[in-house]
């Protein structure tokens, strides 16, 4: 398929994105403490097939290959998550220099390779001795939070240019203590929404943590939005599809624009917000740009016995889908990048991750033939470019993800890498979508150095 990119800017970063706790293993090494990850994994029956993230891609070791996959690739960018165990091991202090001085030569490595490092501070691996002083339903939390960007920022802020405080707050939150299928693993509406809070407090505190020590950071905030229909006409199912659009969308992108919580949801959720003057401001902080995060559509019925917000995605029959059993439907990325534009007045936005799963095997030939993620990434870089022929200013894509790695709840069996890893030789292999992405990036920077 050729994709028409002449919108995209000519500085436009081409990424992969990975995340520490997906992909670094050495758990124990170099004064690392364990996290929320480390304990969930270690519990039977929480991730499938018992896996662990204990040896993951070995990148903590490997990362000079890593760097060098990324240049064959020609990709300009890349996005990675600090370790928050790796820098401050008991949580709020002290500072771990072997934790620091591992990602300030991974910054070193990618910069030398002409790569401009993207920095995420948390994507999800709460140290466990925090989690044990009440985790993100406690407020310290959110400041133990801004410590520990502020020590990662004066380290890197020299070098480091884009930073994001959270990755998706809403799995954090939602997901981890009200559905409890991620770490902590809990599942309580009260607790849930605390978290929620001291997260969006915690992205507050943080944003204003890493302005002080790193003056000219371009900070942002991920988040994993829905595009969200209702499936049929019926009211019902109109109502749980404005619910699921707060729990999703508003309550997580309202509050960081200075339109606090939304009242609609507070209603719904029936919680008291654990609120101290000032914070809402603090959550406002002002930001330079928006990370979305974007697998699949969610199309939605009323379901008032399920838990809050009382929706329920349903599939549709005869939708092509991914080995998540996620739905394929490349109009929601356009649709997210327009709403984010016009309703958010978005001035810069980046599409931090975007992918899809397959169960890729490497061929007696040594290649890896992965059609439907070639398909999946031609469609949605073409929604991506007619986002942005519509106004909005996309500056960048990450593919989720450089490498094949720890999926979470799913362990090694979902495979989202643009690079196969073998876990038991950790021989990387570059699949053909790797080999395409490569192609589009070199076609549209190429394109844009001609007409420079
Ligand atoms: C996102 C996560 C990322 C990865 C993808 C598939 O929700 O941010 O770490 O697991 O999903």
């Amino acid at each position: 398929m050729t994709i028409d990119l002449a919108a995209l800017p000519e500085d436009f970063l081409w990424g992969t994105a990975t995340s520490a706790y997906q992909i670094e293993g050495a758990v124990a090494e170099d004064g690392r403490s364990p996290s929320i990850w480390d304990t969930f994994s270690h519990t039977p029956g929480k991730v499938d097939n018992g896996d662990d993230g204990d040896v993951a891609c070995d990148h903590y070791h490997r990362w000079r290959e890593d760097i060098e996959i990324m240049r064959r690739l020609g990709t300009n960018a890349y996005r990675l998550s600090v370790a928050w165990p790796r820098v401050m091991p008991g949580g709020d202090g002290p500072v771990n220099t072997k934790g620091l001085d591992y990602y300030d030569a991974l910054i070193d490595g990618l910069l030398e390779a002409g790569i401009t490092p993207s920095v995420t501070l948390y994507h999800w691996d709460l140290p466990q001795v925090l989690q044990d002083r009440g985790g993100w339903p406690a407020r310290d939390t959110a400041h133990h939070l801004a410590a520990y960007a502020s020590a990662v920022a004066e380290r890197l802020g020299d070098r480091v240019r884009h930073w994001t405080t959270l990755n998706e707050p809403l799995c954090s939150a939602w997901i981890g203590h009200l559905e409890g299928r991620m770490a902590p693993g809990l599942a309580d509406l009260t607790t849930a929404v605390r978290a929620s809070y001291h997260l969006l407090l915690g992205h507050g505190l943080a944003t204003q943590a890493i302005r002080a020590a790193a003056p000219g950071a371009q900070i942002g905030i991920v988040n994993n939005l829905g595009s969200i229909e209702a499936a049929t006409d019926r009211p019902e199912d109109v109502a749980a599809a404005k619910r699921l659009d707060g729990h999703t969308n508003r309550w997580w992108l309202d509050p960081v624009h200075g339109r606090g919580f939304p009242a609609d949801m507070v209603e719904v959720y029936g919680v008291e917000l654990p609120e101290v003057a000032g914070d809402l401001e603090t959550m406002a902080a002002p930001l330079d740009w928006l990370g979305l995060n974007y697998y699949f559509p969610s199309h939605v019925v009323d379901d008032p016995t399920g838990p809050a917000p009382y929706a329920r995605q349903i599939r549709r029959p005869g939708v092509p889908v991914t080995a998540m059993d996620w739905e394929i439907e490349a109009a929601g990325i356009e649709s997210l990048l327009l709403r984010l534009t016009n309703e958010y007045g978005a001035r810069r936005l980046y599409v931090t991750e975007n992918g899809s799963a397959y169960p890729d095997v490497v061929r007696p030939d040594g290649t890896v033939h992965d059609p439907e993620r070639v398909a999946y990434l031609e469609q949605h870089l073409a929604a991506c470019a007619s986002a942005a022929r519509k106004g909005a200013p996309l500056a960048g894509y990450f593919a989720w993800s450089l490498l094949d790695n720890f999926e979470w709840a799913y362990g090694y069996d979902k495979r989202f890498g643009l690079v196969h890893v073998d876990y038991k030789t950790q021989v990387r292999t570059i699949k053909g979508s790797g080999h395409r992405y490569a192609e589009i990036v070199r076609e549209h920077l190429g394109g844009a150095s001609r007409a420079a």
